[in-house]
């Protein structure tokens, strides 16, 4: 099966709890996936850490054809059960993802509209963050996500929002890097440990 799943092995330990990342850009190592490592990073010595990277997983656009309100599966057999499986693992979700025509990228749109089964309280509860950043004018991106969690019933975090173009660039945005130290301290808050930031 397709999808890469980067796992912080020294902390893996069932007792602690998990905060998934999800990357939405095709750049690895990109901007959004840079701010995505710094969160978890400052993370990784209350919780174990997940990344997934779209890029890698097979996601196809949902098909509309309602199977899974009558079956509780997916008829389409790519790596978005997996997924599911993962954002229900998961105590945190952290959607990172650069803005692509004032959007998201179609990735991480796919991503999200594949987890349409997940609503309905499923993961009511459970925190969600995200990351965006874009060159300039990043459009609806971070309402897009905000209407995401919304929709899932979770406890959001104030989202971060950074500024960069060229691969990175976004070490330069001090403001971003601080918002992404701020999203870690809201992590512990939520979840009731001590803000170290
Ligand atoms: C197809 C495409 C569309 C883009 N659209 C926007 C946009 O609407 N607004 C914006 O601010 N930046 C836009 N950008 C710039 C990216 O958001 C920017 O390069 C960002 O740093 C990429 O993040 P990444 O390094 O995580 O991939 C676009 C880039 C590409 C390739």
């Amino acid at each position: 099966m397709a999808g890469e799943m980067k796992k912080d092995w020294n902390t893996v330990d069932s007792d602690r709890r998990l905060v998934l990342g999800v990357a939405g850009s095709a750049r690895k190592q990109g901007n959004s996936a840079t701010l995505l490592e710094v969160v978890l990073n400052e993370l990784r010595a209350e919780f174990r850490t997940e990344t997934v990277f779209l890029v890698d997983c097979r996601i196809e656009p949902c098909q509309g054809c309602h199977y899974c309100e009558q079956h509780g599966s997916c008829k389409i057999g790519d790596d978005m059960p997996r997924l599911w499986q993962e954002m229900l693992r998961a105590d945190v979700v952290i959607l990172a993802a650069p803005s692509y025509m004032g959007g998201l990228t179609s990735r991480m749109q796919a991503f999200m509209e594949r987890t349409w089964p997940l609503r309905k309280g499923r993961l009511a509860g459970k925190v969600g963050g995200y990351i965006v950043v874009g060159r300039r004018r990043i459009g609806m991106a971070t309402g897009i996500m905000e209407e995401y969690f919304t929709r899932l019933g979770m406890l959001k975090l104030p989202g971060v929002v950074g500024y960069a173009f060229e691969p990175g660039q976004i070490a330069k945005d001090e403001e971003a890097m601080r918002q992404s130290r701020g999203l870690a301290g809201g992590v512990r808050r939520a979840l009731g440990l001590a803000d170290r930031t």
